[in-house]
């Protein structure tokens, strides 16, 4: 029996819930879909996954004892259910029909009555419900999450927790090799494709669309970049021919927009799936990137001695400043993982050090909002390393952090990213 859309998201979400990892379990559920139900198969995973620990709060409320662990997908059901109830344009009574469908569909027959009877306590008492939600629930955040946040951003918690919960924007990077932002512009406006200027080359699309319907965007006028993502390339000074490593480099977005802006490129990163993306990515810009598949945590045995005059570090993170664009970071991660990450980072960030010369630049880049991620492994490296230090940023893209700068992640703005400039001397 082929399962219906909502039974595939079900399954999929639950895999997440179990610690699959979303963007290695979604192609393959894709692919078991029609191609033109797709988009509801991602706006219903993605959208669950992004109100996750909400829901969470609400079916610790309407189950009399907790599900048992053979029957979890039960709970991705439910939760599925409620996200389609308050965000779906289903009617209700459709959509608890479905719900209940699902049961039968992923062989938990017995379970009908019970998630009948939960979807509809939840519309009965919804007020009641979220009323009742602890502080991270409502936030939508996961409880160790919440609390980090809470310490280090009080001001900003509560439009963190709204970005995170949003469908993220479309922002597009003018290739300025091509054209420029205010020329590519008028040309999306021609071909009715509403834009909104961003600042330097970014361009938001009031309506995101799939890309290849994007005006030039396959002949490689345009790349899709995230806003505070765009701001990497401009805080490296880049001079003509100068060569940079991005140590990081795949999917090739920030080494792309360097060559775009004159540097010679070298491209490393240890999947060489991904590298392939860069490759990719580069030859539909019209861009020479050298790309290198290797560990950056030991780039001398792939690079020698080989120096850069800049570096940027886009290190791997926990992603809980782009959780809306990765929202199974709000299922998957624990507080042990931030550790993990940070002290990769720091070897990363030793190991890079050494191909940097002289005077050179190296721009650390996370997409994390946590400062153990951030600020302390700039701390504990400048700390070991006396030719180290830090310098402040050519231009403000975000509150103030010790060694850097911290962009908030916002609804209709970027995504949250960190960076922090340092010079070796
Ligand atoms: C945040 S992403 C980089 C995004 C990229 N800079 C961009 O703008 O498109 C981090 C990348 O680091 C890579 N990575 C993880 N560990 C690595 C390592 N030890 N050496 C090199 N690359 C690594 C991952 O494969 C991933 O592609």
């Amino acid at each position: 029996m082929n399962l219906s859309v909502r039974a595939v998201a079900a399954s999929l979400i639950d895999e997440v819930a179990r610690g699959g990892s979303l963007n290695t379990v979604y192609s393959d559920a894709e692919n078991t879909v029609a191609t033109g139900e797709r988009p509801f198969l991602r706006e219903l995973v993605y959208g669950t996954l992004r109100l996750w620990p909400l829901y969470k709060g609400v079916v610790r409320q309407v189950l009399d004892r907790p599900l048992k662990a053979k029957d979890s997908v039960l709970e991705a059901v439910l939760i599925l259910g409620m996200y389609e109830l308050d965000e779906g344009n289903t009617p209700a009574y459709a959509s608890v029909s479905a719900a209940v469908d699902c049961c039968e569909q992923l062989g938990k027959r017995w379970a009908s009555r019970l998630v009948n009877g939960c979807l509809r306590q939840y519309q009965r008492d919804r007020d009641a419900m979220l009323a009742s939600l602890g502080e991270s629930e409502r936030a939508a955040l996961p409880g160790w999450l919440f609390k980090l946040l809470a310490k280090t951003y009080p001001a900003q918690l509560e439009q963190i927790g709204r970005a995170s919960k949003s469908r993220p924007p479309l922002t597009l990077r003018v290739n300025q090799l091509r054209m420029s932002r205010e020329d590519y512009q008028v040309l999306l406006s021609d071909a009715e494709v509403a834009s909104i200027d961003v600042g330097l080359n970014a361009l938001t699309l009031v309506k995101p669309m799939p890309v290849n319907q994007v005006p030039l965007f396959e002949e490689g006028f345009s790349s899709v970049q995230d806003a505070s993502a765009q701001h990497a390339a401009n805080l490296l000074s880049i001079t003509a021919d100068m060569s940079v490593l991005d140590a990081c480099a795949a999917p090739g977005g920030k080494a792309c927009h360097l060559a775009e802006r004159g540097a010679r490129v070298t491209a490393m990163d240890v999947s060489e799936a991904r590298l392939g993306k860069v490759t990719e990515n580069a030859a539909r810009l019209n861009l020479n990137v050298r790309t290198v598949l290797g560990d950056a945590r030991c780039l001398s045995e792939v690079l020698a001695n080989e120096l850069f005059d800049a570096i940027l570090l886009d290190v791997p993170c926990s992603a809980t400043g782009v959780m809306r664009r990765n929202p199974d970071v709000k299922v998957i991660r624990t507080r042990a993982d931030v550790e993990q990450f940070a002290s990769l980072q720091l070897e990363l960030l030793q190991s890079a050090w050494l191909q940097l010369a002289a005077g050179g630049q190296l721009l650390y880049a996370t997409c994390s909002l946590l400062p153990q991620e951030n600020d302390a492994v700039i701390d504990a490296f400048i700390a070991r390393e006396s030719n180290a230090s830090v310098s402040p940023l050519p231009m403000t893209v975000g509150i103030d952090m010790r060694f850097g700068q911290q962009v908030i992640p916002s609804v209709d703005g970027g995504d949250g990213l960190y960076y922090s400039l340092l010079i070796k001397s």
